[in-house]
């Protein structure tokens, strides 16, 4: 039976890395998948991390299994991280909380869950999306369609044309929006528009799933959650898929969550049953020790407060990279303005360098970014940045 199966293509963002470990050249720079690097080009576990690993270690005293839903504490941090202390939505019970394997588990724990079980069959994704949105989507059965969100010609969104397109969608049809840190663009919505879009996905009946990757990366933990609690104020029902892979540093624990809203404790309980259903027939349950890292961090205000400093320390050293970026392009003599990057947020800079060009910095220079023509500006350093910026300047 295999003999019939056709080679799949290499996935756009981790094909990379496999392609760059394979790569024998010295003073090759991967800037393909976001994983934050510090000035040393390491990714190293945070402090708070390693403080709350000793705590386990000492104190864990099982590992037989979880419910299906996960360890209730973390569930319950990760509804304070999104809405705050407080909100509403938190005190009337509209919203349940499972753990699940990271951001990618949790849209398709999300996905597989919406489709068996509602009327919504469409998802509307921003264009340019995550490249893997798509094939989590379509692996779970639901439509795409496309909203336009960027405009090449000014490296800006294109706010107007995300309102027209996504004017056009039906009632129940699904909206996936970026909390913040928008992958692949690095733009986000301004206050005002998620009003605005809060307003017609109110109006029209559409139904927000949130792709909240990035949370602490843009202006701070609850300054990146503005836009998810301006909908979850408006909408009755929304939905959201959140990952600690990278503000805790915790990629490969694979540690996220989905938490649904609904319109009544009643219809959210009946949901989430349904969501339990889901993850019964795909892992069953899951693994513990990633969301009893983040339960006991967030459980401890000293932890705690070490985890901001943290990850104000990571989301100050990539803003410092962007601007360095852009100076150091500069004194390689580029004459195109590139200073959109500085104004981008998160770990990612959209660069409007073609495919071509993309192909000329691997194959010439061993520079790995993107196809689409994104840079993980997480992975740069002060020194690889000039190899980085002469490999550029050379290719445009
Ligand atoms: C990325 O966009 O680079 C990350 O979210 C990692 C991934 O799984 O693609």
């Amino acid at each position: 039976i295999f003999t019939q199966v056709e080679l799949a293509p290499a996935d756009p963002i981790l094909g990379l890395t496999d392609a760059f470990k394979a790569d024998k050249r010295t003073g090759k720079v991967n800037l393909g998948v976001g994983i934050y690097k510090n000035e040393a080009g390491l990714t190293p576990i945070l402090a708070s991390v390693k403080q709350a690993e000793a705590k386990l270690l000492a104190s864990e005293e099982s590992k037989s299994y979880l419910g299906i839903e996960g360890v209730q504490a973390y569930n319950d941090a990760v509804q304070s991280l999104l809405f705050g202390a407080g909100h509403q939505v938190v005190k009337d019970k509209r919203a349940l909380t499972a753990q699940a394997p990271g951001g990618t588990g949790s849209l398709r724990v999300a996905a597989e869950f919406l489709a068996r079980n509602t009327k919504s069959k469409t998802i509307w994704v921003s264009n340019p999306t995550w490249a893997n949105h798509k094939n989590i989507f379509q692996s779970a059965s639901l439509e795409i369609k496309e909203y336009r969100y960027y405009k090449a010609e000014t490296h800006d969104k294109d706010f107007d044309a995300m309102v027209e397109d996504l004017s056009s969608a039906q009632a129940g049809d699904l909206v996936l929006l970026h909390g913040c840190c928008h992958n692949p663009t690095g733009i986000d919505l301004t206050q005002a528009q998620w009003k605005t879009i809060a307003q017609l996905c109110l109006k029209q009946e559409l139904v927000p799933l949130f792709d909240f990757a990035y949370q602490g990366f843009g202006d701070g933990v609850d300054e990146d959650a503005n836009g998810l609690r301006v909908v979850a104020d408006t909408v009755p029902e929304l939905i959201i898929a959140n990952s600690f892979s990278k503000n805790f540093g915790l990629y490969n624990e694979r540690i996220g969550a989905v938490t649904l809203v609904g319109d009544s404790q009643e219809s959210v309980v009946k949901a989430f049953s349904q969501v339990k259903s889901t993850i019964r027939g795909n892992y069953s349950n899951p693994p513990a020790h990633g969301a009893l890292i983040v339960s006991t961090i967030l459980g401890d205000a000293e932890l705690k407060a070490l985890w901001e400093r943290e990850l104000k320390e990571m989301r100050e050293r990539i803003a410092k990279m962007r601007t360095l970026f852009v100076e150091t392009l500069k004194s390689e003599g580029v004459t195109q303005d590139f200073s959109f990057i500085s104004r981008q947020n998160g770990m990612f800079s959209f660069s409007g360098l073609t495919k071509e060009q993309v192909a000329q910095l691997k194959d010439e220079h061993g520079v790995y970014i993107v196809g689409s023509g994104r840079i993980s500006v997480a992975g740069m350093t002060k020194e690889n940045m000039p190899v980085i910026c002469k490999a550029i300047a050379s290719v445009l």
